[in-house]
């Protein structure tokens, strides 16, 4: 098993490039074998904190950590009002061997991450949402058999999911588009070092304002939900800006062929995308949804039996 050096799981970079590779297969191997890792975490306790709702991410870590022989809690809510970030973490350190946080700020996982001394995991922040884009990873290799030299567009907001996907797809060597509405750009700094390791692995990051330019001859259409969860007092406005974005049949037959349709879900049908494109046969939500529980695992393995 090979560990994460940075013990955490902060944001996507906190793992090295053989690192990724490794949950990757790892992803494979407890998907194909789950029998043979049925003990491999006897005993380890996972805290599961939620400042945010979640259906996928909590259900995945509790039933992932289960079929691992461990257990979890559940502590939902925001953190940080009735006692300092820094005191909740040296608590939860006490009790349990990792955890799993769903916050607002990213600045809340990294500290937990400084004070906790257990691994902790980014289970979505306002900047990334490195789970979820390592079982899309896995879901789109097992489906199309490859990474390398694909082609991902995304279209919608320059939001967490734009920015996990553009760091571990340039780190995989997929090219990667994005196209936004104008004032919706993903953060600059972030682009930049998504396109030092594109550099690094023959891809591209492209950034545009038209559905259709991102589209060509993409692989793979992603999208998410045009309001984040904790932006929903800006939905009226953002539903204007985000209209000529919608994902729908007349886009995705803009992409290649049998092009793979991707959403992290929750799905807003008629916004972002239609019922006919998420129903449709090259529509893999539910691949993705399932690989949740695999990654998850295979990254479980990794920060805790890692260093075994
Ligand atoms: N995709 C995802 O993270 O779903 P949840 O918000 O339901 O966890
Ligand atoms: N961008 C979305 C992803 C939900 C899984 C959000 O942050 O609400």
């Amino acid at each position: 098993m090979v560990p994460v050096t940075a013990g955490h799981l902060r944001r996507d970079q906190d793992l090295t490039g053989p690192e990724l590779r490794h949950l990757l297969d790892l992803t494979h191997d407890v998907k194909a074998n789950p029998a043979r890792y049925s003990d491999s975490l006897r005993g380890r306790q996972l805290a599961l904190l939620f400042e945010k709702p979640s259906l996928r991410t909590r259900l995945t870590f509790e039933v992932a950590i289960s079929h691992l022989g461990g257990g979890s809690v559940a502590t939902i809510g925001p953190i940080g009002e009735r006692e300092p970030v820094k005191d909740v973490a040296r608590n939860l350190a006490r009790w349990v061997d990792c955890i799993v946080a769903r916050t607002f700020e990213q600045q809340t996982v990294d500290d937990l991450a400084h004070w906790s001394g257990v691994p902790v995991i980014n289970a979505l922040s306002d900047l990334y949402h490195p789970c979820q884009i390592f079982a899309d990873a896995a879901a789109l290799e097992a489906r199309l058999g490859r990474l390398a030299g694909l082609k991902l567009a995304f279209i919608g907001d320059g939001n967490n999911i734009a920015h996990s996907l553009m760091i571990t797809l340039s780190r995989l060597g997929v090219n990667f588009a994005i196209a936004n509405p104008p004032g919706y750009d993903p953060k600059p700094d972030i682009v930049t070092e998504a396109r030092r390791h594109a550099a690094a692995h023959g891809a591209t990051v492209a950034l545009t304002h038209e559905a259709e330019e991102a589209v060509r001859g993409a692989d793979a259409v992603y999208t998410d939900v045009w309001a984040s969860m904790g932006q929903e007092h800006e939905a009226y406005q953002r539903n204007v800006h985000f209209e000529p974005y919608r994902v729908d049949e007349a886009l995705m037959n803009k992409a290649k062929k049998n092009a793979v349709f991707m959403h992290c879900l929750p799905a807003k049908r008629g916004q972002e995308t239609t019922d006919g494109v998420m129903e449709s046969r090259n529509s893999i939500v539910f691949d993705q949804a399932e690989y949740r529980l695999h990654a998850q695992k295979a990254l479980l393995l990794m920060l805790l039996r890692g260093k075994d």
